[in-house]
């Protein structure tokens, strides 16, 4: 397979009053296959957010991109003039459903006209009836009435809306689609829904990959090929769907995974425990493993020197226990 998209050791910081900055994206490699549908799990304040605007070249002050390279297709998209990303990139190649994107649609703009102007910003001499025509069939295509082109946002559901902002966000059919927890405000049988029209748009190939933000990671099993899990600016496992889920071998995935319910019969019985303590501040985060104030398996290396990723056991993980089991400690 190919990487539609290529991330190297990328630092997002957000730039606060005085010298101090949050630290929320802080070293992540990243690689993204073509077809490919990749969860990014993590308590709240753990980056993830801030790693989809910065993969979606989204990101505005005060978040800046520090270092690290961006690759799409053959282009270093972080090198590119502002003009360039907006005309080539954002929209065409990637685009984002961002977080709480169903609530911040104007409410007093009707959704033909919403699409009108997306699609005028990429083609200044684009017709309102051609717009239309083309949001309509992509409404279609994800089985919404076109009677949705003539409503208000607050005329729809919320599932409608939310399927609404995912046609809109992809009429331009970019090759990667990063939804930021578009399924957390839903009920149950709305999130199937999203689910399932996302898929159906991959089938279809209007998109190529989906990037998957939420943080309940069980929500990923069955959709995604590969899971990443991000604690505190730091990406500390990813791999195989079924071996994350399953077999988290990282302590805060193992411990992510049993504080919520799977409706899996292998794990019926399980008993849920929370994660004690909570994220760290980012502006000050722990020296060595960020996670060690609140892992139980913390090592005197641990508090020290920050863990390097490494491949072991069918996925990379950043552990120093883990290195220590291997034998490499
Ligand atoms: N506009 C902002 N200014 C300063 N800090 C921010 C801002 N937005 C988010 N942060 C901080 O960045 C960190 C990561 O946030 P975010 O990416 O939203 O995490 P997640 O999506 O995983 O909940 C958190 O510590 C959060 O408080
Ligand atoms: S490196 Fe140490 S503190 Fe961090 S998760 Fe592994 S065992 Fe826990
Ligand atoms: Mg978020």
């Amino acid at each position: 397979m190919k990487p539609v998209l290529t991330a190297n050791d990328v630092r997002a910081y957000y730039r606060l009053v005085g010298d101090k900055e949050v630290r929320a994206v802080d070293g992540i490699d990243f690689e993204l296959q073509d077809g490919e549908v990749v969860g990014l799990a993590g308590e709240s304040g753990c980056g993830k957010s801030t790693l989809a605007a910065v993969l979606a070249l989204t990101a505005t002050s005060p978040l800046y991109v520090k270092s690290g390279e961006i690759w799409m297709g053959d282009k270093d998209v972080l090198k590119m003039n502002k003009d360039a990303v907006r005309k080539d990139i954002r929209g065409r190649y990637v685009s984002v459903v961002p977080q709480g994107a169903m609530n911040a649609l104007n409410p007093t703009v009707r959704i033909k006209k919403l699409a009108f102007d997306i699609l005028r910003a990429h083609d200044p001499n684009i017709r309102f009836k051609e717009a239309v025509r083309q949001t309509g069939e992509r409404l279609e295509s994800v089985s919404l009435p076109t009677m949705v082109l003539d409503a208000y946002p607050h005329q729809l559901s919320g599932g409608m809306k939310q399927r609404t902002v995912i046609a809109l966000s992809t009429l331009l059919n970019p090759k990667i689609l990063i939804c930021d927890e578009p399924t957390s405000a839903l009920d149950v049988s709305s999130q199937k829904v999203v689910i399932q029209m996302l898929m159906k748009l991959l089938r279809e190939e209007v998109i190529r990959s989906i990037i998957f933000v939420t943080h309940e990671l069980p929500l990923l099993r069955h959709f995604t090929n590969r899971i990443g899990v991000m604690y505190a600016g730091k990406m500390v496992e990813i791999g195989a769907m079924e071996n994350i889920i399953f077999h988290p071998q990282h302590p805060y995935s193992s411990a992510l995974m049993d504080s919520m319910l799977v409706p899996e019969d292998r794990m019926r019985d399980k008993e849920l425990t929370g994660i004690p303590g909570v994220p760290p501040d980012l502006k000050n985060p722990p020296e060595g493993c960020r996670f060690h104030p609140r892992c139980p398996h913390a090592m005197d290396i641990c508090r020290d020197k920050e863990p390097p990723m490494e491949a072991m056991a069918e996925r990379s993980v950043a552990c120093w226990l883990l290195q220590k089991q291997a034998g490499n400690l």
